[in-house]
């Protein structure tokens, strides 16, 4: 059985163009969540309100989220790692935020500099301030099935830290496989790990196409109740910290995939695929997108 609307998290912005080498200008990452959103994208992640120093390519959050306070028609989350980012994200204009655990400990060291239950306990303080100010908060949970220093991941460990981000107070928790390794031999398992102490419809996937499986994972999650998936225009994106990690599923295929099911996703697939080629001719790169390719004029 597979829904009949599926919500796009487009994370575009901020998961791919994290991990660029070149430093892409304010003014194109601003023209990019412009034509994002007006492809009919109802949440583009726009930035992260971490340490420069760890990721310089972000650094410009602020003035990415002044440039966009007046655009209508979706909403901006921004990464927080801390009660220092969440303060500056909500002084930059910021309405929804988002928090980012991991599944493994070497990952959680490596991303955020301490344990995942240090995180949690920070992300808890996060949360706190976050209900203060009516902010929803979306949790994220990186390497859920497998990490790049310790191999396989356990369903259960990934279930601990959904359970705990649920607790916290998040409306939606994103699962993450970081560095694409999953098929839906693994993901299932994962998935019916964590449906057993969050509810589904607070779930979001967030596949990475390092090994050429993130639609099918997709597909599998789907016929599991999921009815969130997050993507990345032109499939820009990886993680610093996950070597070898490609970029996240392109939101172009995941559309088209979508449309042939019959799921609605109110994107218009045309305008979604011109998003992508702007980005991917700033970027000087051919489209990590299968679709956007196939359907490309230009
Ligand atoms: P740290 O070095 O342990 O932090 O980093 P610290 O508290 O010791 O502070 C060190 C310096 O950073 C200080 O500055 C702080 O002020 C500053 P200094 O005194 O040296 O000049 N600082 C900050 N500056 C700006 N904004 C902040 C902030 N916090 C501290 N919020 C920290 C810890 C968490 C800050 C760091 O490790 C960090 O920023 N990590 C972010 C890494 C990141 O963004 N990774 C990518 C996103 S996760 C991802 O992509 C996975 C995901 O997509 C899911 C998936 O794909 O599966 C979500
Ligand atoms: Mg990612």
């Amino acid at each position: 059985c597979i829904p009949r609307f599926v919500k796009i998290v487009e994370v575009g912005p901020r998961d791919g163009l994290q991990n660029e080498k070149e430093m892409v200008p304010t003014n194109v990452k601003v023209e990019l969540i412009k034509m994002l959103v007006s492809s009919g994208l109802s949440v583009v992640e726009a930035t992260s309100f971490v340490s420069p120093k760890w990721v310089p390519q972000l650094a410009d959050a602020k003035d990415v989220m002044k440039a966009i306070q007046n655009v209508n028609g979706a909403r901006f989350p921004v990464l927080t790692p801390n009660i220092k980012g969440f303060e500056a994200a909500v002084a930059a204009g910021a309405k929804e935020v988002a928090i980012f655990a991991s599944a493994s400990e070497s990952f959680s060291k490596s991303n955020i500099n301490c344990s995942i239950d240090d995180s949690l306990k920070r992300y808890h303080n996060v949360a706190l301030a976050a209900k203060e100010h009516s902010i929803p908060v979306r949790g994220y949970i990186s390497c859920v099935v497998g990490c790049p220093v310790e191999g396989m991941v356990p369903p259960s460990k990934v279930a601990h830290v959904a359970k705990q981000l649920c607790d916290m107070g998040c409306y939606e928790i994103s699962l993450g496989d970081t560095i694409g390794v999953g098929t839906p031999g693994t993901v299932v398992p994962m998935l019916e790990a964590v449906i057993n102490v969050v509810p589904v419809d607070m779930l979001a996937v967030h596949f990475h196409d390092t090994y050429g499986q993130a639609l099918s994972n997709i597909l599998a999650s789907l016929q599991m109740g999921i009815v969130t998936v997050d993507s990345s225009v032109a499939g820009l994106g990886g993680c610093p910290y996950a070597k070898g990690a490609s970029g996240n599923v392109a939101t172009e295929d995941v559309v088209y995939m979508l449309h042939g099911l019959g799921v609605n996703t109110n994107v218009d697939l045309g305008k979604l695929i011109l998003a992508g080629n702007f980005i991917c001719k700033h970027l000087g790169r051919l489209s990590g997108s299968k679709a956007g390719i196939a359907l490309s004029t230009i």
